[in-house]
């Protein structure tokens, strides 16, 4: 059967297609419209790649699954929402008292603004724009059955079933999914089951986003900037008295959680939609320094340094880590399994993931590479499939399943663009070459990587022994902030030397402890905290990277390199030769490896 999955409408679109039960095509929106995270968008061209990349055409499609259940709102949803809206309105108003503290005017983010907002996604009108929008794709023909299946649930499927795992605990943590935050369920061979589920509006994904734009960063994207803040607070972390305060706002009891939605949604907002003037009250009633800062204030930016800041990030992280290290606890109590599985936005959060290695008896973790809302179209897939017959667990051993160029089409291109380039007899040895040269080299090869990480398909490489290498990347090629950290590709068999527990983490996805006497050696690719994302290559997923880091320790003795994505600042990952060359000649690489070619300045 060939299920083409999709997630629209919302936060990162994305599409994807099974075939008997096997994942073989991926796209994210963002990465063809070039908008980045295509937020609100149809995946209509990541479904047009996928269906291009696979050689059919919509009519050869079984079934859609669309990552999203419309059927919940008109009864479960509304009725369950509207309980909850209306137990913390009254509270949102006492709180606020319809002005803010230094009487500034306020808007206010009431319930029927959010009820109205729900309406939207009504079955019927959810199917009709669905249909609309998959005539985009130029198919004229008779359109394959849709189907909804509940948000959360996908996520479940996507991280279970192509876990390692026989047997797992599944964790599920976004901002919202339909009326649902938080899901636990369990996988036992080829079946899942939910145990629970945590409701709107206790978000840990409005948790974070909260404090994510009140540092000045856009929530629901920025929300790795304020993790890769909260690393620099790491050495104070003993003293540091936010985790405990914040218990106000995330409370535990026993393995449940509450988020009160009086600081994030609730309430009278002044600065920015995602946390209410409550939150500045309570944050600043500790210490009047802290106000919320502007993204586009550069003195703000500056401020983000400020140990304040710095350790008020670092105690939502750890607030966060608290939190879902209990709910992993009461979840594992009276279960004999010791594996863990992770999807949904949160779980995007790699440094959480990694949190959770060792607590409560949580033996092995995989955090599912596409974590994001995108990713959630590969799990609507598995649930359609796998009620079709097919059969869905198969461990991810590959994330290359976007798009792909050949030699020819990207020779075509770089002589459209009348660019000078040179065909070395083995690109990665070549490139190898370059790195331990000093060079920062753009690696494009083959098909592009699944999920928000650059994975040796779509790659910025540089030689992890330069002690300025980080610095410089920062400063010339990425134009980002000088405190966030780069990751390693390693080889495999190699990632026990340099770090503890690596067991399952080949995707980046899970931040661990470098091991003491190699903190020297991964200076460069480890953040201030002692922790690194390891990427460990797999040679059947990606033999020309594989065989690039095999010249490189041949020529340099390291087994690993600094591997960051190929985009500029506030792009998406590039996708196709074209893109490669724009970003390549609007920063400060070096040179460029795409397909079998070399371009260098
Ligand atoms: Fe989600």
């Amino acid at each position: 059967m060939i299920v083409l999955g999709i997630f629209a409408f919302g936060m990162n679109p994305g599409a994807c297609i099974l075939r008997d039960g096997e994942l073989i095509a991926f796209g994210e929106e963002e990465r063809f419209t070039r908008l980045k995270g295509s937020h609100g968008m149809f995946p209509g061209r990541a479904t047009v790649s996928c269906l291009q990349q696979v050689g059919i055409d919509l009519g050869e499609v079984d079934r859609i699954a669309f990552a999203w259940d419309a059927k919940k709102y008109p009864y479960r949803m509304l009725a369950s929402i509207t309980r909850q809206f209306l137990k913390y309105r009254g509270s949102a108003a006492r709180s606020n008292g319809g002005s803010t503290s230094n009487g500034r005017k306020t808007g206010n983010a009431n319930v029927l603004t959010v009820l109205l907002n729900l309406l939207k996604y009504s079955p019927r009108r959810l199917l009709e724009e669905t249909r609309l929008a998959l005539r985009t794709t130029g198919y004229r023909g008779e359109l394959p059955p849709i189907e909804f299946v509940p948000h959360h649930l996908c996520h479940a499927y996507s991280a279970y079933f192509s876990s390692p795992f026989d047997d797992a605990l599944v964790l599920t943590l976004d901002g919202s999914g339909e009326d649902t935050c938080t899901q636990i369920a369990r996988g036992e061979g080829d079946d899942l089951r939910v145990l629970s589920e945590t409701l709107i509006p206790h978000s840990l994904g409005w948790y974070y986003a909260a404090f994510t734009a009140y540092m000045g960063f856009l929530p629901y994207r920025h929300e790795g900037k304020l993790m890769a803040l909260a690393g620099l607070g790491h050495e104070r972390g003993a003293d540091n008295p936010w985790p405990e305060r914040l218990q106000t706002i995330l409370a535990t009891d026993d393995g449940a959680y509450e988020v009160d939605p009086t600081f994030t949604r609730f309430g009278a907002h002044s600065y920015a939609e995602r946390f209410t003037d409550k939150l500045a009250d309570f944050i600043t009633g500790f210490d009047s320094r802290l106000r919320p800062l502007g993204s586009r204030n550069r003195a703000d930016q500056a401020r983000l340094l400020d140990p304040a800041y710095v350790d008020l990030a670092w105690g939502v992280q750890r607030r966060l880590e608290e939190a879902v290290g209990d709910i992993v606890s009461g979840a594992l109590s009276g279960l004999t399994t010791r594996n863990l599985c992770i999807a949904g936005g949160v779980g995007l959060n790699c440094k959480m993931n990694g949190s959770l290695l060792g607590k409560s008896g949580i033996e092995r973790v995989f955090a599912f590479p596409a974590s994001n809302d995108a990713g959630s179209s590969i799990g609507a897939a598995m649930v359609v499939a796998r009620q079709g017959g097919d059969r869905i667990k198969r461990e991810l051993t590959s994330t290359h399943l976007g798009p792909e160029f050949s030699d020819g089409e990207i020779r075509e291109v770089l002589r459209f663009s009348k660019v000078s380039f040179s065909e070395p007899a083995n690109i990665a040895e070549a490139t190898a070459k370059r790195l331990a040269q000093g060079q920062a080299v753009g690696w494009f090869q083959g098909r592009m990587e699944l999920g928000p990480r650059a994975l040796g398909a779509r790659s910025i490489l540089a030689d992890p022994r330069n002690p300025d290498a980080s610095e410089r990347l920062n400063r010339e090629v990425k134009s980002r902030e000088t405190w966030r950290p780069f990751c390693p590709s390693i080889l495999p068999g190699r990632e026990d030397e340099l770090i503890t527990g690596a067991d399952d983490a080949s995707f980046m996805t899970i931040a661990l402890p470098v091991r003491e006497d190699r903190r020297a050696v991964m200076e460069q690719c480890s953040h201030t905290d002692g922790t690194t994302r390891p990427h460990v290559v797999c040679e059947e997923a990606n033999p020309r990277y594989h065989s690039l880091l095999r010249h490189f320790e041949e020529e340099t003795g390291t087994p690993f390199v600094i591997n960051t994505s190929l985009n500029v600042s506030g792009e998406p990952i590039v996708c196709t030769p074209a893109e490669a060359l724009r970003s390549f000649y609007s920063c400060g690489l070096d040179a460029l490896a795409i397909g079998s070619f070399l371009v260098e300045k």
